[in-house]
């Protein structure tokens, strides 16, 4: 039912950001669902929380991850001038704000059940929503976690390699063995993950908060000399380099909208909701905006786009003996990221086939230990595949093309109720040119790069949400089943020691 969906999805989620301010430590799947059989649809059982200091932490938390530590170099290759990276950095940052206030709309009008799955049943139906977690199952998910741990993996061999390139092939292993590693973390306790995330968000605020001192040191001493070089004049930049440029930034910048899975337990959410948006997005903006300008107070431009690991050259021109605090503390940091959308890509995979979308077996969980292993295991395969067949840069563009997809999706739906559902309580109402604005960034998003340069992942992309709709007709709309799945499901069941949640839960 709805409630399990919402309990589940709002708990892991928060995990996902700042642990620690949502759960006390025993946040077994179960835990959440007590009481849920006397109101199945009441969200009043579900205790509200988060304040505002844990919704801004929520978004802060989330948002802050590899991408800071990976895209600047990105981002300055694509664009090749200090001063237009700038403004897309700014930009992505608008666009991440103004995304979210639309979300906020959404969040408040609808508070039964997770996200955009909610929001594409409430405006267009079934079949949507279902590709949306057929998608976010397959690819946004395994994708997020796939491009971390190759971030973790780039910084993780880094201070081993000194000058040279790292080996392809140890970057790809290290990024195995991490996932292999979180996988084990999360199958083995609820408790541990939720552990490991609260110690490790600490770490990545200690590394923004190095580089922005540091960064502050060299500016003071006078060295401005790459910020007065905004080289508008030598940009590369095209449409679609533009629009990829983006994709770079706005991978940084994701996870804005998560603070609309745990929105049944914000107090007052009409009034925190909208305002942890507006204290946390451009205080992550306002982060971002520090470290590029102390990346630029401590190396020069063609040093920031050849850099294979900025944070590392930073470290090492200005933190002397103490350089190897930075690939450590970004290590852990990007450790921590991927633990936290492990742990949310579990649940969601897990909500989704509750609600008859997926296979069954990735909706049950471990007989002692609570944790939805299946899922976990299933999602960690495909990471494991994109980080074999993948590089950071063109997963950051598979993953940003599929997610505007749906975001921009999100923004219609919300149109479009504006028209079906003109009178639906609406606590907390976005002026509708904000929504429209997102749209047509989305669009744009969506459509430059294709037209530009046309790319294997688009398609690939464009192929996979197609494909949904293949699954979708005979075996969630006409209710076929394969004729050995019972087998198989039986199998895996005894092999992995999982069992259906509704034993557990209900
Ligand atoms: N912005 C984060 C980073 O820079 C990625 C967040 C992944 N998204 C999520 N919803 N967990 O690494």
């Amino acid at each position: 039912g709805g409630l399990v969906w919402r309990g589940c999805a709002a708990n892991c989620d928060a995990e996902d950001g700042t642990a620690g301010t949502l759960t006390d430590g025993n946040a077994n799947p179960g835990d959440k669902l007590e009481g849920s059989d006397a109101a199945p649809d009441d969200p009043v059982h579900l205790k509200r929380r988060v304040g505002l200091f844990s919704g801004v932490a929520l978004i802060v938390g989330t948002m802050i991850g590899s991408g800071i530590f990976v895209s600047p170099s990105g981002l300055l290759e694509r664009t090749g001038s200090v001063g237009i990276s700038f403004i897309i950095w700014m930009a992505c940052g608008l666009l991440s704000l103004l995304g979210a206030l639309a979300y906020a709309e959404l969040g408040t009008m609808n508070t039964s059940s997770g996200a955009e799955y909610a929001y594409f049943m409430d405006a267009f139906g079934g079949p949507p929503a279902f590709l949306f977690s057929w998608v976010s199952t397959l690819v946004l998910k395994p994708s997020q976690m796939a491009i971390i741990c190759l971030s973790f993996a780039k910084y993780a061999v880094e201070p081993f390699v000194s000058e040279c390139e790292p080996p392809n092939a140890l970057v790809k292993l290290v990024a195995v063995i991490s996932i292999v590693m979180i996988l084990a973390v999360n199958c083995y306790s609820v408790n541990l993950a939720t552990k490991v995330q609260n110690i490790f968000t600490a770490a990545k605020l200690v590394a923004i908060a190095i580089i922005v001192c540091g960064g502050a040191y060299k500016l003071i001493l006078g060295n401005t000399r790459h910020l007065q070089e905004p080289n508008f004049a030598s940009s590369t930049a095209t449409l679609g380099n533009i629009a990829t440029a983006f994709y770079t930034g706005l991978w940084a910048y994701d996870g804005w909208n998560n603070l609309n899975y745990v929105t049944e337990e914000i107090k007052n959410p009409s009034k925190n909701l909208p305002l942890s948006i507006i204290i946390g997005i451009p205080l992550v903006t306002l982060c971002y905006a520090l470290v590029n300008v102390s990346y630029l107070a401590v190396m020069s431009v063609s040093e920031m786009a050849d850099s294979e690991a900025v944070a590392v050259t930073f470290g090492n021109r200005l933190l002397g003996p103490l350089a190897w605090l930075m690939p450590l503390a970004v290590t852990i940091s990007t450790f921590g990221s991927a633990n936290g959308t492990l742990f949310v890509a579990g649940r969601l995979c897990f909500a989704a086939s509750r609600e008859g979308h997926l296979l069954d077996i990735l909706s049950y969980v471990h007989v002692r230990r609570f944790t939805p292993a299946p899922g976990l295991i299933f999602h960690s395969l495909i990471a494991v595949a994109m980080v074999l067949y993948g590089t950071i840069d063109s997963l950051i563009d598979f993953f940003s093309f599929t997610a505007w997809i749906f975001y921009g999706g999100a923004m219609l739906a919300l149109i479009v109720m504006r028209y079906t559902k003109p009178n639906a309580p609406r606590p907390y109402k976005v002026p509708i040119i904000i929504p429209y604005v997102v749209l047509i960034v989305s669009a744009y998003l969506v459509v430059a790069p294709i037209i530009d340069k046309p790319q294997w992942e688009y398609l690939y992309a464009g192929g996979f949400i197609l494909g949904g709709l293949l699954v979708y007709l005979p075996f969630v709309k006409w209710g076929y089943s394969l004729p050995f799945m019972d087998k198989i499901t039986v199998f895996l069941q005894m092999v992995l020691e999982v069992v259906p949640t509704s034993t557990t839960f209900e």
